[in-house]
């Protein structure tokens, strides 16, 4: 060692010491262990937030080259994978030819271009075909100086005879146009069973098309998901005029009109930028209120329907607002907000049948999703799907649902196991990951800080309609609309922008990961093993 040789003996005793001091200090540092949810139900925690990072998002310009088209007409454009009912069968769509908006548009003709995939286990020759179903939608505005809008050509074409857990390889088109796309890849999930789940399950919520929606794809790619769950808000064009003005608050800045516009050209511009991540990872959306986009003859949701295949056949419902699927061991529920949730309504029968058959042998997770949240604290949209919860929550609860994840308020809040606003160790998990990044400004307020609970009269939504917060009855917060502190329900709640994933490891237990825009891609905002108790929570439900 020439560099002790070079020391004088009071300096190597100096160095000795800072040594044997570091090492006795290093004998203290403990690993931190990944806390269960058995820990729990934990005390309520609140990160302050970080001053350097107000959750500005500003919105990607219409000339940013990557929402432009790049392709020829009958070039297949805006292409992704969606998955079916089971592991044996995937729905692919995409678009071709160019959408229209101005006065005078025509509808192109859905059948002047084929819906076919190619497709073929990866490192085999491409066997296989498959042909499916186009359409076009048009967004109409009759009143004078808007302009309507007419979508270039929706295809949506469903592969089956899948193997599980395997690498395919397809390409989409029209080959007798010479007009098929490169080949891309997709893996099927993994066989249902209590021992076979996907690695990685990203779940984001209220995405957008802001530099802050390119930083939480990046950091979601980049943790390598086999399954993208978006649960709810897309591409916000509903943030913009028909001219292709766009404001992060509309209401701020655009005068009431007859009719509340959107800029259509978003959605393809939404699907161009993420084209790169779904056209190989699976995406399953469920619609949230930016997806309402009301227009002539009270048409709403067009858009949404028409971009997306769900597979709500396959899983036997009758509508593209609420459907099932499983990945591997997990039945995941797509639950509807914006569409009748009463008992006796068609989503909630649907919802019945599909629970009833649901074997937890086979797919012991129960893992539901919708856009607004039952069990957030923030101010933003307090209580707001109150009468949803009243309606659905005790079918939920009897089943066992393991976790909710939802989205609608821009944030992240993971709470403890509830029932009724009642901690319960065998309610769900509800887990808020509005924190996408859009163009709206984030949720940084709380109901329950002094001066910011809102009035019970102004917490319902327009579009869902009813009211149904009432005062609390019993707990700390009996006789009031909000708590005085955190609520106990609520474990952890930070507002910034992110994305989560989800890990099942088997049966009982899951890993669940937040991870923040301004960490490092493997940093971890909050981290949690959920554990499932079935001995102690899954009692099976009386025949009725
Ligand atoms: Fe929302």
């Amino acid at each position: 060692m020439p560099f002790v040789h070079q020391m004088n003996p009071t300096m190597v005793l100096n160095l000795l010491t800072a040594l044997s001091l570091l090492i006795s200090l290093s004998s203290v540092i403990v690993v931190a262990e990944i806390p269960t949810i058995l820990d729990g139900p934990f005390k309520p925690v609140t990160v302050p937030l970080d001053q350097s990072f107000r959750g500005q998002a500003v919105d990607l310009p219409n000339s940013d080259p990557r929402l432009l088209a790049k392709l020829e007409q009958f070039d297949p454009e805006q292409i992704s994978v969606s998955l079916s009912f089971n592991y044996d069968s995937v729905w692919i769509s995409w678009i071709t030819g160019e959408f229209q908006i101005g006065d005078n548009i025509e509808p192109l003709d859905p059948n002047s271009v084929a819906s076919i995939v190619q497709f073929g286990e990866f490192g085999k020759p491409i066997t296989e075909e498959a042909e499916g179903y186009s359409l076009v939608y048009s967004q109409l505005y009759p009143f004078q100086g808007l302009q309507n809008y007419t979508s270039g050509i929706i295809h949506h074409v469903r592969l089956s005879g899948l193997k599980p857990n395997t690498l395919y390889q397809y390409q989409c088109g029209d080959p007798n146009l010479a007009a098929m796309s490169g080949v891309h890849y997709f893996r099927t999930m993994p066989v249902s069973g209590p021992n076979s789940y996907p690695s990685r399950i990203a779940i984001a919520g209220d995405l957008g098309l802001t530099y802050n929606t390119t930083s939480t794809v990046n950091h979601m790619a980049i943790n390598h998901p086999e399954l993208f769950l978006l649960v709810g808000d897309v591409s916000y064009a509903n943030l913009y005029l028909t001219n292709g003005t766009g404001s992060s608050c509309y209401s701020c800045s655009f005068s009431d009109t007859p009719i509340h516009e959107t800029y259509q050209p978003r959605w393809d511009y939404w699907g161009r930028y993420i084209e790169p991540l779904i056209s190989s990872v699976p995406i399953m959306v469920i619609e949230g209120n930016h997806e309402i986009e009301l227009q002539a003859e009270n048409q709403t949701f067009v858009s949404y329907s028409s971009r997306f295949a769900f597979p709500s056949e396959e899983s036997g419902s009758s509508s593209t607002f609420y459907y099932s699927f499983n990945a591997g061991g997990v039945h995941f529920l797509m639950l509807g907000a914006y569409t009748s949730y009463n008992k006796s309504g068609d989503q909630y029968r649907w919802l019945e049948r599909d629970l009833a058959s649901v074997d937890r042998e086979v797919t012991p997770w129960l893992v539901a999703t919708w856009h607004p949240p039952w069990y957030s604290t923030y101010k933003a949209h307090y209580r707001e799907a109150e009468c949803m919860r009243v309606e659905m929550e005790d079918l939920l609860y009897k089943y066992g649902v393991d976790l909710v994840f939802n989205g609608h308020v821009h944030a992240y809040e993971r709470s403890n196991r509830v029932y009724n606003y009642t901690l319960d160790p065998c309610g769900p998990v509800y887990i808020t990951v509005g924190d996408g990044g859009n163009w709206e400004k984030m949720a940084i307020t709380h109901a329950d800080e002094p001066g910011n609970c809102p009035e019970p009269s102004t917490t319902p939504d327009d579009f869902m309609g009813g009211f149904c917060a009432f005062n609390f009855t019993s707990g700390p917060a009996a006789g009031k609309f909000c708590w005085d502190r955190q609520p106990d329900y609520s474990a952890f709640r930070e507002s910034s922008f992110g994305h989560g994933i989800l890990e099942v490891k088997n049966d009982t237990h899951a890993l669940w990961t937040w991870h923040r825009n301004q960490d490092m891609y493997n940093a971890a905002g909050d981290q949690i093993y959920i554990v499932r108790q079935p001995e102690k929570c899954l009692v099976k439900p009386q025949d009725p």
